[in-house]
């Protein structure tokens, strides 16, 4: 993983960036080529992705991987995408935690099959000191099954409703160590949420990049940095200069 300090960077840095990584599909139909290949293209597109996030000083990254809608893809897809996934972590994982990521998982490991899980927990488990970046994976992750979690599980514990609050919410979310996400991609040209982090999103900055998720390298990223950095964040307050 190259890390060399790059000078050729906005000052502020998002602590926290949300990728949807979509467009695969798309990106091998231009080429005349299947889904799944569009999916591996994309699975190998990350490490270029990650190797980046780390060199240009992002601490968390969550990546929406697969969403709790893509069951209803053609079975031949699912299970394509499940393979693909299998074969990354195996690939990959020995690299990320040599270079001090963090592997967390978000969303439900119920519907996934059971050496894929347990390749899961084992990286999760494996990498659970490292520091350098925290890299969450949102896989079987959908943002209103979280918030049915989320409430599922305070009632279990028997919490009064006058505890119940934004700061109980985030102990209880999938996301619970991470920050707020400060800003979120998506790629290929669509502009909605599909379904991704509902509750941590609120006052994310978004960014729409046209291209296909295999073609988002490190220049999109820092192009993808310089324009959060233009942004001003108000959180419902008033500029300063209008204060
Ligand atoms: C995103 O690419 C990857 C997953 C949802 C797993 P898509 O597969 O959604 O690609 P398009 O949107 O069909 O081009
Ligand atoms: C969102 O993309 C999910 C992931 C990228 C994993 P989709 O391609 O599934 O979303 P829709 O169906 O276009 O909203
Ligand atoms: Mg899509």
């Amino acid at each position: 993983m190259n890390t060399d300090s790059d000078r050729n960077l906005p000052e502020k840095i998002p602590q926290h960036v949300a990728i949807i990584m979509d467009g695969n599909g798309r990106w091998a139909r231009a080429r005349g080529l299947p889904r799944l290949a569009g999916h591996r293209a994309g699975t190998e597109n990350l490490r270029a992705i990650l190797e980046a996030s780390v060199e240009f000083g992002i601490k968390y990254l969550t990546i929406y991987a697969f969403s709790t809608e893509n069951w209803s893809r053609p079975e031949t897809e699912v299970s394509g995408l499940m393979r693909i996934f299998k074969n990354a972590f195996g690939q990959e994982l020995r690299n990320l935690h040599e270079n001090g990521v963090q592997l967390r998982h978000i969303g439900k490991l119920d519907r996934i099959d059971t050496p894929l899980q347990q390749k899961i927990k084992d990286a999760v488990e494996l990498t659970k000191n490292n520091e350098r970046l925290i890299l969450n994976i949102a896989f079987n992750y959908g943002g209103r099954d979280e918030i049915i979690h989320v409430i599922q599980e305070i009632i279990k514990d028997g919490r009064a409703p006058e505890e119940i609050d934004d700061e109980l919410i985030n102990q209880y979310l999938y996301t619970a160590d991470s920050p707020d996400p400060d800003l979120i991609i998506r790629t290929s040209g669509e502009m909605r949420a599909s379904n991704f982090l509902v509750w941590q999103g609120v006052y994310a900055e978004w960014y729409f990049p046209t291209v296909y998720w295999p073609d988002f390298g490190k220049e999109e990223l820092r192009k993808a940095l310089f324009d959060y950095s233009e942004r001003e964040r108000r959180f419902g307050r008033v500029s300063p200069g209008d204060a």
